[in-house]
């Protein structure tokens, strides 16, 4: 299998893409070119640099100098503080604005990196390469970079495209099982809203997507970013169609905020939002035998059991969300597989939804009234 390349055109130029088995072979000569004789940050942590690392070594010995900047592993990486010591010790290595930034790693290493690299000296460019499931099809497009402040995530960041992304199916497979799982709810998102067959490809190969299997996975991520950067393209800064992309996500960043971030994974707290968004679907017409199929293959990737917080908190924090309006809460509804729309929903159609969802819950396959 050849890797699948695509290209973004965003307003300040283009993103090219390798994605899949052998992307890193098929990207090699054109990232050498690239960081040819120039000074390299690759911006990475300590598991993926043991697990990966070696493998663009080749890469950076194309380049003038390397200079290695391990950061800690998830979350912990996207803070004030660590972009500044990245910051200080690539002024120190006489970082120029033709140095290179790379990084490997997983979205809250892409995250952190696409930032600093688009701070540093007002911006050098980067490139990035994932290596967990959910950067590779869904984090490393579109450009948005960002860090934590201690009460808002994401809430310091620039819309930053890299030069390149590389996303290498073979990496995926020393994922922890739950790790693909979660990545794998963000692929269901995109397919269920934006790509019929993209849904019924991961339907099925779904054994062989969460056992890792790297052909599998690499033609997953090639369609779902092949439907991320269609949205991309059409409304760059999320003033339109690119909303689409939040399907499951309005509940989700509620259920994340009340775990001060240390319960689900992002994609666990998807997965429970597109069954509560498809629960609003069904009341908009959405067909139940559709519905049905988005439950049944959440239910086969496998939710974590969670404490679900009251009705009042989860609308309480919905409220408080970036993306929150004065006139209510906005929702991603699927109309048919493959279909949805943005809909801004009163809060009290909210509260009934949810709280008719909450009492059906664990109760096999409910029919939704509210
Ligand atoms: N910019 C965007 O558009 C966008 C979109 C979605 C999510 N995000 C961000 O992405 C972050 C989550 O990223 P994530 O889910 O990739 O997790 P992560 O980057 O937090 O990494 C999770 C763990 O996986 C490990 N890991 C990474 N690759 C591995 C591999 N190949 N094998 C074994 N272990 C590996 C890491 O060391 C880390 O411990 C969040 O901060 C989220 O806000 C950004
Ligand atoms: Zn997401």
């Amino acid at each position: 299998v050849a890797a699948r390349e695509l290209s973004l055109r965003h307003p300040r130029g283009e993103t090219r893409m390798w994605l899949g088995e052998g992307a890193l072979a098929a990207a090699a000569s054109t990232l050498g070119d690239w960081v040819e004789g120039r000074r390299l940050f690759v911006v990475t942590d300590p598991r993926v640099r043991a697990l990966h690392g070696v493998s663009i070594a080749g890469l950076a010995a194309r380049a003038g100098e390397a200079c290695w900047l391990e950061v800690p592993e998830g979350e912990a990486a996207k803070s004030v503080a660590e972009a500044e010591r990245l910051w200080r010790r690539m002024l120190e290595a006489g970082g120029k604005r033709d140095s290179r930034l790379l990084a490997l790693g997983g979205g809250s290493v892409g995250d952190l990196g696409g930032f600093v690299a688009g701070c540093f000296l007002r911006g050098v460019e980067h490139a990035l390469l994932p290596t967990t499931l959910l950067a590779q099809l869904d984090a490393a497009i579109g450009g948005k970079t960002a860090i934590d402040l201690p009460g808002g995530k994401n809430s310091v960041g620039l819309f930053r495209h890299p030069a390149f992304v590389v996303g290498e199916a073979t990496w995926l497979g020393t994922l922890p099982r739950p790790e693909r799982a979660a990545g794998l709810f963000e692929a269901i998102k995109a397919g269920f809203v934006l790509d019929t067959a993209l849904f019924e490809r991961i339907e099925s190969d779904l054994d062989a997507l969460l056992e890792g299997d790297a052909q599998a996975l690499g033609q997953v991520v090639g369609a779902a970013a092949a439907a991320k950067v269609r949205i991309v393209e059409e409304d760059p800064e999320e003033a339109g169609s690119r909303q689409l992309l939040n399907f499951g996500h309005t509940l989700a960043h509620a259920l994340e905020s009340l775990g001060g971030y240390r319960g689900l994974r992002h994609g666990e707290a998807v997965g429970y939002g597109m069954l509560f968004a498809t629960w609003l679907g069904e009341e908009h017409g959405l067909p139940a035998e559709e519905a049905g199929r988005l439950r049944e293959l959440v239910r086969r990737v496998g939710l974590p059991e969670t404490l679900l917080p009251s009705t009042q908190e989860i609308l309480e924090t919905m409220r408080r969300d970036k993306k929150a309006r004065e006139d209510g809460l906005r929702w991603v509804v699927p109309e048919c597989l493959g279909r949805g729309r943005v809909e801004v929903l009163p809060v009290d159609t909210v509260r009934r939804a949810l709280e008719a969802w909450r009492r059906s819950l664990g109760r096999g396959d409910p029919s939704p009234r509210v």
